[in-house]
């Protein structure tokens, strides 16, 4: 029996903004099992980070969860108290957020941002104020160096600009990682650093979620990334999923258009006299979106039927596309 620890459906996150309502997720859903990486991939603007905001309870005014239910280990977040919502975060789900530098607090040390989280949320440490922070500071310790920072008692008490970008991912990943949380929610953990590093700390999420068991979503622009590190992956575009299914499936055989343009997006080394074919035009605006395929003015295959809204349709085991006309043309590989 499938044992689902994240349940997102039919979300519909929105920001009333000056120029008008803005939809960013319209009607997003997805589960998760346990112990299962989901990779999460659409072109910037689609609405990944604003889905997982969602979920960690992180949308303040001008946004609002406008409809959709949220179940994480069956208990619905939407609507929970902030007071919970604080004893959930970081301890039973954590999120790393896509920029390192302006997601810690400049203003503290390392070993104190990862200490705090421990004295919130960790209730092994046990004894006086003083003790448990004793405690906690040898934790911390222990976390820097499970992410691999070289000689980290020497550079625990620095401050985050005095780290590279690489290093400052790790410390994140730390942080998040400090209480042990059953889900990981890892928005674009690499995107900003060289390929090595970026292997390290992909490695790195991967031994841990191994480890401990933990449920991971990998939010990425790179389906190289996905293809190597995640059982399953949707696909967003403007607000919307528009396929879904394992991911050896989706990457060999794509079904909807813009998954197809991704791929066709990467530069291959085994195939360097190939093109790389750029999808032309850009994500429609969010706002007063018509009726009708949110793809359309860049695809290929638009039809006047493609005029109407579209409903996700199976296509495969395990698999959905929104597309009226899906399919590959030469399937595909990474
Ligand atoms: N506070 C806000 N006010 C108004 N619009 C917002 C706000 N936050 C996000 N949006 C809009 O929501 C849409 C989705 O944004 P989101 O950050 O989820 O994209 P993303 O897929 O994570 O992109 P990227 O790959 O660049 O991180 C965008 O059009 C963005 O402009
Ligand atoms: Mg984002």
């Amino acid at each position: 029996m499938r044992d689902t620890v994240l349940q997102i459906s039919d979300l519909k996150t929105c920001f009333d903004t000056r120029d008008g309502m803005v939809t960013a997720v319209d009607g997003v859903s997805l589960s998760l099992n346990r112990g299962e990486c989901l990779g999460v991939v659409g072109e910037s603007g689609s609405g990944k980070s604003v889905t997982f905001a969602s979920v960690m309870g992180l949308i303040k005014k001008p946004g609002f969860i406008a409809n959709g239910s949220i179940t994480f280990e069956k208990r619905e977040l939407v609507g929970l108290d902030p007071t919970a919502y604080r004893k959930l975060r970081g301890k039973e789900i954590a999120m790393t957020m896509q920029d390192a530098l302006t997601a810690l607090n400049p203003a503290y040390t390392v070993s104190n941002q990862i200490i705090e989280v421990l004295l919130a949320h960790d209730d092994t440490l046990t004894g006086s104020r003083k003790a448990k922070r004793k405690q906690a500071r040898e934790q911390a310790l222990e976390m820097l160096k499970l992410v691999g920072i070289p000689s980290p008692e020497s550079r625990f008490d620095d401050y985050p600009h005095q780290f590279s970008g690489g290093m400052r991912q790790r410390v994140m990943i730390a942080i998040a990682l400090a209480c042990k949380p059953r889900l990981l929610i890892a928005d674009e953990p690499t995107t900003a650093l060289d390929v090595t590093i970026q292997a390290q700390v992909l490695e790195l999420i991967a031994g841990i979620r191994e480890k401990l068991g933990m449920s991971v979503i990998l939010i990425t622009h790179d389906l190289g990334v996905v293809a190597e590190y995640c059982d399953n992956v949707v696909v967003m575009y403007a607000g919307q999923i528009v396929e879904r299914g394992p991911t050896h499936a989706v990457i060999a055989n794509p079904q909807h258009p813009y998954t197809q343009g991704l791929l066709n997006s990467i530069p291959r080394l085994s195939d360097l006299a190939r093109r790389i074919e750029p999808i032309k035009g850009t994500v429609p605006e969010l706002v007063n979106l018509p009726a009708q395929c949110r793809f359309m003015d860049r695809c290929t295959r638009a039809r006047p039927a493609c005029k109407t809204h579209i409903a996700m349709q199976d296509c495969g085991p395990e698999r959905e596309v929104r597309c009226l006309f899906p399919g590959t043309p030469g399937g595909g590989d990474v």
